[in-house]
């Protein structure tokens, strides 16, 4: 039978927990861009950008949309095109469209401040219970429990608790817990700690057991189960889909770009004509596909190259082509000729990126 958390927490030793946590996080935390103040805007942007990203990834995003985006408002009254080409590379991107609709709904009802309520936070576009507790605790020390993947797997073996961390009910049981155990004197330091020791010493694969600061808590150590701890049922197996893609350049030297629906999978990012959704047996079949749908005379194509990328749910094989176009010019908003310099403009997928260096 499964526990409740009042039995998990019969024999714990909460105080002192708290205390071998926040001692060893205030000395050995990480210097990280966004820990340098307390500024609610860029807590919640860097904590968006750490969903799904790792923090070295995440460094050089956050220096540069900081600067280019300083305040909330600066980021509430940027365009959407400039907002996803801060983004691009990062991937997800419905995070930052999200985090965009949020920061404009945040500056018109509350006046640019982001609130401290746990109603009005959470009820944000895109913003939910991890990004709430996070928020909350490190930009405004509220006692919110902040747990995302990492600390599941750090309270699951210190608890020794073995439930399926892929099932909802199992984090709503993780911030139960949280909440039981976060320090009301410095909540802050105490989710980051959580945060920062599944980085540095709890990790995935080999735990650094006998550097732990709460080694001497660990119910998982204690039995030497780290390793078989958290339980996670596995994820299904992605989808494989092989299409084609083309960098079509027309007499003035411009470059064919088309623009991705405004929904689904890299929605509004930009790409070269491609057959995605009717991916097509051989080349002259795509060709006369690519020549009819964006009405180009299509010659000298040539393959630069075959490029794959991993999403979560989907891996795409995509062979690449270059190909001179002759004729039509286009003039629907999605569909557009630009020079070299603006391509630089506009947000593309990084697979689309890579296709443009191999045909560069
Ligand atoms: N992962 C998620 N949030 C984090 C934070 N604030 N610091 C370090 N790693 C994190």
């Amino acid at each position: 039978m499964k526990e409740n958390v009042q039995q998990i927490l019969d024999h714990f030793h909460i105080e002192q927990f708290q205390h071998d946590l926040i001692h060893w996080f205030v000395k050995e935390q990480r210097d990280l861009p966004w820990r340098k103040e307390k500024d609610p805007y860029k807590i919640w942007v860097s904590e968006v950008m750490l969903q799904q990203t790792r923090v070295d990834t995440v460094i050089p995003y956050f220096y540069k949309f900081i600067e280019k985006f300083p305040t909330l408002d600066a980021l509430a009254d940027a365009e959407e095109k400039e907002v996803l080409k801060a983004w691009e590379g990062l991937g997800y991107y419905s995070r930052i469209r999200n985090l965009h609709a949020a920061v404009k709904e945040v500056k018109e009802k509350y006046n640019g401040c982001v609130p401290a309520s746990k109603e009005q936070f959470s009820s944000l576009k895109g913003v939910g219970p991890y990004t709430t507790g996070a928020v909350l605790s490190i930009a405004y020390d509220i006692p919110e429990p902040a747990v995302d993947g990492n600390v599941m797997r750090v309270l699951s073996r210190i608890f020794y608790i073995t439930d399926d961390i892929a099932k909802g009910s199992t984090r709503k049981k993780f911030e139960q817990l949280v909440s039981c155990i976060i320090a009301h004197d410095n909540p802050s330091d105490f989710n980051q700690a959580l945060m920062e020791l599944g980085a540095l010493i709890c990790t995935p694969k080999n735990p650094s057991c006998l550097l732990c600061p709460v080694q001497r808590h660990c119910r998982a150590f204690a039995e030497g189960m780290e390793k078989q701890l958290p339980v996670k049922t596995k994820a299904k197996a992605p989808k494989h889909v092989a299409f084609r893609a083309i960098v079509l350049v027309n007499e003035d030297g411009n470059i064919l770009i088309e623009k991705r629906p405004s929904s689904g999978l890299l929605a509004n990012l930009w790409q070269f004509p491609n057959d995605e959704h009717a991916p097509t047996a051989d080349d002259q079949t795509f060709i006369k596909e690519i020549s009819e749908r964006y009405g180009v005379v299509t010659r000298s194509v040539q393959q630069i190259g075959t490029f794959q990328h991993v999403f979560s749910h989907v891996v795409w094989h995509i062979e690449a082509y270059k190909g001179e176009a002759i004729g039509l010019t286009v003039d629907i908003p999605t569909r557009k000729w630009v020079t070299i310099e603006e391509l630089a403009s506009y947000a593309f997928p990084v697979v689309y990126q890579k296709i443009w260096q191999a045909y560069e």
